[in-house]
C-alpha cells in the first residue's frame, strides 16, 4: 500500500483524482470520534469541499459556526445541514473575507462568544481576471492568503485559551508550480494568470502554516495544511471549465475532496500533528523542485507584507 501511495504522489494526476482516493480509502478507519461540545468555525461553509465537512463535522457533534459571505445561501446550508443530521447547533456568520475591515469585525463577534476548538480557513477562489477589492488589495491575494492571514491571527489568542485546538489551512496541490514572490504579491507584475496567481496564494498559505507552527509550539494548538485533490465542485466548474471537462469522470466528490479537512479536524490520530501539509490523511512533501523553495527571510518579508496589508500589528 505504501509503494502504491508513494508512486501515485510522484505520477501526481492518480494520486489527486478520484482512484487516489479509492485506493488510500481502504486503509482508512471511518471518524467516528465525537466533537460534542468542541466548536468548530468552518470558512466557505456554503459550497464545495467546506459544506462537505461541515455536513460531517455536525454528524460527528460539533457546535458548527458557518461562515458565509451571503445571508440567504447561508441560512439555507444551515438549514440544510441541520435537517440533515438533527445537529442544531449551527450558527452562522455573514462576512466577505476578502475584506480586512468585514474580517475585522467578524473576529470581534466571534471572540465576543465562547471557545473555538477548531478553524477551518477554507474559504478561496480562482479569478480568471484579475480585479481588486474596494479595499484595494488584489482579489486572489485578497480572498486566498491575506484574509486567512488576519482572520487566523486574530482569532489565535482565543484557540489558545480553547487548547487543545487546531487550525486547519486548506491549500492546493497547484502550489506545488509555484514559489512565492513578495514583489509580485498584488500580481500586478507581467500578464496576470489566474492559476498561477492562484498557486502562489496556496505556497503562501503553506508556508504561514508553519509559521504559526513553529510560534504556537507548546500552546495546544495544532496548525497543518492540507489539499484536497481535484473535487468536483462549484468552484471548479466555474472558474476551470476546461479542466472540468477533462477530468470529470475522475474528480473526486466533494465530501471525497473534505475528508482530510474533517479527519484533520477530528482524529484522534492528528491530535498533536502540527506544520504538516496533508493529503489523503498522510503528510506530504511541500515542494516536489528546489525552484519553488523559499528561505527564512522570504517567509519574514511575506509576514512582514502581510502584516502591512492587513494592518496587522500583532
Ligand atoms: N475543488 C478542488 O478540487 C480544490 C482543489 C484544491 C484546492 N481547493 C480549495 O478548496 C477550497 C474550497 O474550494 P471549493 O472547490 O469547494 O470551491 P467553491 O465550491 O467555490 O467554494 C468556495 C467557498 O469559498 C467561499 N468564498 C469565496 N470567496 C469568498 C469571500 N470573498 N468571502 C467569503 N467567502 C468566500 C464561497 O462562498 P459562496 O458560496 O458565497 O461563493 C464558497 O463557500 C478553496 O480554498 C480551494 O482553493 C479546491
Amino acid at each position: 500500500m505504501k509503494l502504491l501511495d508513494k508512486a501515485m504522489d510522484a505520477a501526481i494526476a492518480p494520486g489527486f483524482s478520484n482512484i487516489g482516493y479509492k485506493c488510500r480509502k481502504r486503509a482508512w478507519e471511518p471518524i467516528t470520534e465525537s466533537l460534542a461540545g468542541r466548536t468548530v468555525v468552518v470558512t466557505g461553509a456554503t459550497s464545495g469541499l467546506g459544506k462537505a465537512a461541515a455536513l460531517d463535522l455536525a454528524r460527528l457533534g460539533a457546535d458548527l459556526v458557518l461562515v458565509g459571505r451571503n445571508p440567504e445561501k447561508t441560512q439555507g446550508v444551515q438549514s440544510e445541514i441541520s435537517s440533515t443530521t438533527g445537529n442544531e447547533s449551527i450558527r452562522l456568520e455573514i462576512a466577505d473575507l476578502s475584506l480586512m475591515a468585514e474580517i475585522r469585525e467578524l473576529a470581534d463577534r466571534l471572540l465576543a462568544g465562547g471557545p473555538i476548538h477548531v478553524l477551518i480557513n477554507n474559504a478561496g477562489t480562482l479569478f480568471n481576471d484579475r480585479s481588486v477589492t474596494p479595499e484595494g488589495i488584489e482579489s486572489t491575494l485578497a480572498t486566498n492568503l491575506l484574509g486567512h492571514f488576519l482572520l487566523t491571527n486574530l482569532l489565535i489568542p482565543r484557540l489558545i485559551e480553547s487548547a487543545p485546538s487546531r487550525i486547519i489551512n486548506v491549500a492546493s496541490g497547484g502550489m506545488y508550480s509555484q514559489r512565492i514572490s513578495i514583489s509580485n504579491l498584488q500580481n500586478d507584475q507581467g500578464e496576470y494568470k489566474g492559476s498561477a496567481a492562484y498557486a502562489r496564494t496556496k505556497r503562501g498559505q503553506v508556508i504561514l502554516t508553519e509559521m504559526w507552527a513553529d510560534q504556537l509550539k507548546g500552546a495546544g494548538v495544532g496548525v497543518n495544511s492540507m489539499h484536497p485533490g481535484w473535487a468536483d465542485t462549484p468552484g471548479v466548474r466555474h472558474s476551470l471549465p476546461g479542466f472540468y471537462k477533462v477530468t470529470k469522470p475522475f474528480l473526486r466528490t466533494a465530501a471525497e475532496g473534505a475528508d482530510t479537512i474533517v479527519w484533520l479536524a477530528a482524529a484522534d490520530e492528528a491530535a498533536g500533528r502540527s506544520g504538516l501539509f496533508w493529503h489523503d490523511r498522510q503528510p506530504r512533501p511541500t515542494h516536489k523542485t528546489k525552484r519553488t523553495r523559499e528561505n527564512p527571510e522570504k517567509r519574514q518579508e511575506l509576514w512582514d507584507a502581510l502584516s502591512e496589508l492587513s494592518g496587522w500589528s500583532g
